[in-house]
């Protein structure tokens, strides 16, 4: 994409999703961060296809901005609408880059789509790969704890906790045990439990499009999948031995999250 077209497409996103940490313009910048990863260690592989890919990243999230359910749908309708001069009918793969938008939340079917090897699927995979990369590692777990407001651990009757505290473990030791129904209940019960779904999610992805990484990318992910998982695992031992770690208080928000956070605890 042209420098100029970059930074006209960098004021409308801090319009649109402003400087939410979660979803704006900050959260752009970061997945450019990972399309620039991919971009360095990937380039012969993907170039024909590596122009688009920087425009999706760049276009996803816009249609958050009406807090519809589906903003990848959204997304579209409001380039459609409003954006037909920033986001012109000569683009390369337009219609490729629209596809891949609309259907950027939609991963449970990613292994079948990535097997018609076509451009326009490998496009939404990997646009789905840098998405979820950025809900892993230091910047996701970040992210996660910032801004929500959810409890660090469930909170809830005794024996519903015992299970969901069970459903992390298992997760955690075996991320192929997700399901759909998981997404909203997990997401927004509590910390813990929104950081096990982030990384069985990206785990899934990065499983999907593996054969088509370079090792340089692979490794970054890696990375960033152990530092949520450490994360996670942590969590959940404090959860469950909160005496043992946190003197005798039961109440596990007292913990010092952003030192865990840093990392200094592993
Ligand atoms: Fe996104």
């Amino acid at each position: 994409m042209e420098r100029t077209k970059k930074i006209q497409w960098e004021k409308i996103i801090k319009k649109l999703q402003e400087d939410d940490p979660v979803h704006g313009l900050p959260h752009i910048e970061r997945v450019l961060r990972c399309f620039d990863l991919l971009k360095k260690s990937n380039q012969d592989h993907f170039s024909p296809i590596l122009d688009a890919l920087e425009w999706a990243v760049y276009l996803h999230d816009i249609g958050r901005v009406n807090k519809s359910l589906d903003h990848g749908a959204e997304s579209v309708l409001i380039l459609n609408k409003y954006y037909k001069e920033e986001f012109p009918e000569d683009v390369n793969m337009r219609e490729e880059i629209c596809y891949a938008i609309e259907n950027h939340q939609d991963f449970f079917d990613l292994k079948q789509r990535i097997q018609n090897k076509d451009k326009k699927n490998l496009l939404l995979s990997l646009l789905i790969l840098l998405d979820c990369t950025d809900v892993i590692g230091e910047a996701g777990i970040n992210r996660t704890t910032r801004a929500t407001k959810i409890p660090l651990a469930p909170e809830c009757e005794d024996l519903e906790k015992e299970e969901k505290i069970e459903r992390v473990k298992e997760l955690l030791n075996d991320y192929t045990k997700r399901e759909e129904k998981d997404r909203e209940i997990m997401k927004n019960s509590s910390i813990l439990e929104h950081i096990t779904y982030n990384y069985a999610f990206a785990c899934q992805v990065r499983d999907c499009v593996e054969s088509y990484l370079s090792d340089f990318i692979k490794k970054e992910i890696e990375k960033r999948l152990d530092f949520s998982r450490k994360f996670g695992t942590y969590l959940l031992e404090l959860v469950i031995w909160p005496r043992h770690i946190v003197g005798d208080s039961q109440d596990t928000s007292v913990f010092p999250l952003k030192a865990l956070v840093s990392g200094q605890y592993f």
